[in-house]
């Protein structure tokens, strides 16, 4: 592929190679396609806003992003969360310039008009008589997105008007969303702000990391995965050979790492879990989540096109009980070569305080920038963005071809829906966000 002033449909369809599980280099450096990505995916697909528990009272809102639009996350006095697009209808100053807060409206700090928490003009800073009359005030609202919805307390939003329900959008996934966001009656709460970081690496490869990788797993993480899962690289390794993978429909990828078979007597059930709440998650969840949740080592997913989920149990000391981390982040995208990670920790609202702060814990020493799981992959990812960005590399291709040994051999009576191949090694669910983000970016 020749590097192009401009690519349309009939270049995706070359861009990534289903037959031979290749992809082109150039979609994960060329600015050209970031800026149309930006446009066939990020204003189409649902994407992932905010925490239910961080907006828990009417008024409350967090700022966010939309792919590259700047947008308020808020609850309305009507207990409903809604998104508005964070520019001023008047001259288009960003409106609201605060991360977190609580109001009973929004004004622009330009000119001072003011709008309500569902975007409506409420007032301008002059009197509207100066107008003559001659501007229609209703079409000065904040545009609000096509639709917002919520699962397990995980709110998404589109600006797609034709965009199927978010339920439907989430189809197959929610049932392995359940297996970490909705396992207690309660459900989950949100470990504080977001910490944030900016990695010099294209969005999607963080995206299909979290599909997920299986293969890298020993070779970047192995020696500190024996330091704090407790858990030797080969036996790290059979755990995710042996593991399945599944592809849950609409690009939503991810791994459920088992405990090795011969360490399931060692290892109590639900490692990482807060004791007196197994019993509660085991009455919660259905036959079929448990058997795959009972001796879960790790779990990593990822909805299309950029919202990722991690959970796994670390310990702190030998005397200590293994205590989970459940890590939400979005991949978002600043220009083709640069992703900011936004990342939250959450734990059952029915745990005691003490294990809330073990989890934020767990969660701070592995996946965050000082964490270690996080420091192995972001210097993997930068050795890619070094490795295909000059003007030869570029014109090569990325490999996922051990899809090609996994693709047809699916688990039959898998206990969960979607297609469930056998091995975390598969590269089968990381390759499907590619083809996930082909048809977007065909269509
Ligand atoms: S730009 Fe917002 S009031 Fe003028
Ligand atoms: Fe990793």
């Amino acid at each position: 592929m020749l590097i192009k002033e401009s690519f349309g449909p009939a270049d995706f369809e070359r861009l990534v190679d289903e037959e031979n599980a290749t992809a082109s280099r150039l979609i994960f450096t060329d600015q050209s396609i970031f800026e149309i990505e930006q446009e066939k995916v990020f204003t189409k697909a649902w994407l992932y806003v905010g925490h239910d528990t961080e907006i828990p009272n009417a008024g409350d809102y967090v700022t966010r992003q939309m792919g590259l639009d700047p947008v308020i996350l808020t609850r309305g006095e009507d207990g409903n969360p809604r998104v508005l697009l964070n520019t001023c209808p008047h001259r288009g100053a960003q409106v609201c310039g605060t991360d977190v807060g609580n109001t009973k409206g929004f004004i622009c700090p330009y000119h001072g008009w003011a709008f309500g928490l569902d975007g409506e003009l409420k007032a301008t800073a002059d009197d509207k008589e100066l107008y003559e009359g001659k501007v229609d005030f209703n079409t000065l609202n904040m545009t609000s997105a096509a639709q917002v919805g919520s699962y397990a307390g995980l709110i998404f939003a589109t600006w797609n008007e034709e965009a199927d329900s978010l339920d439907d959008y989430l189809g197959d996934a929610r049932w392995y969303l359940d297996l970490f966001h909705n396992r207690t009656p309660e459900g989950m709460e949100v470990l504080g702000p977001p910490q944030r970081w900016v990695v010099n690496t294209n969005w999607k490869l963080g995206a299909m990391n979290f599909a997920a990788d299986g293969p890298h797993a020993v070779q970047v993480h192995g020696p500190i995965t024996a330091a704090t899962f407790n858990v030797p690289p080969s036996i790290f390794r059979d755990a995710l050979v042996d593991s399945p993978a599944v592809s849950m429909g609409n690009g939503h990828n991810g791994i459920f790492t088992q405990i090795p078979e011969e360490l399931k007597d060692q290892v109590p059930p639900y490692l990482g879990t807060y004791p007196d709440l197994v019993p509660v998650i085991e009455e919660h969840l259905s036959p079929g989540q448990t058997s795959l949740n009972r001796h879960l080592l790790a779990g990593v997913t990822t909805m299309f096109p950029n919202f990722s989920s991690v959970q796994g149990a670390i310990t702190f000391d030998t005397e200590s009980l293994p205590v989970n981390f459940l890590g939400i982040r979005v991949w978002q995208p600043i220009s083709a070569t640069e992703t900011e990670i936004w990342n939250w920790f959450l734990v059952e609202k029915e745990a005691p305080q003490a294990w809330k702060e073990a989890a934020a814990k767990a969660g701070v020493r592995t996946f965050t920038p000082a964490g270690t799981f996080d420091q192995d992959d972001a210097e993997a990812w930068v050795a890619i963005n070094n490795g295909i960005s000059g003007p030869v590399a570029r014109k090569g291709d990325i490999n996922f071809q051990m899809a090609l040994a996994y693709r047809d051999k699916t688990i039959p009576d898998f206990p969960g829906p979607g297609r469930a191949y056998p091995s975390n090694y598969g590269e089968v669910t990381e390759f499907d966000v590619l083809l996930e983000w082909q048809k977007y970016m065909k269509s």
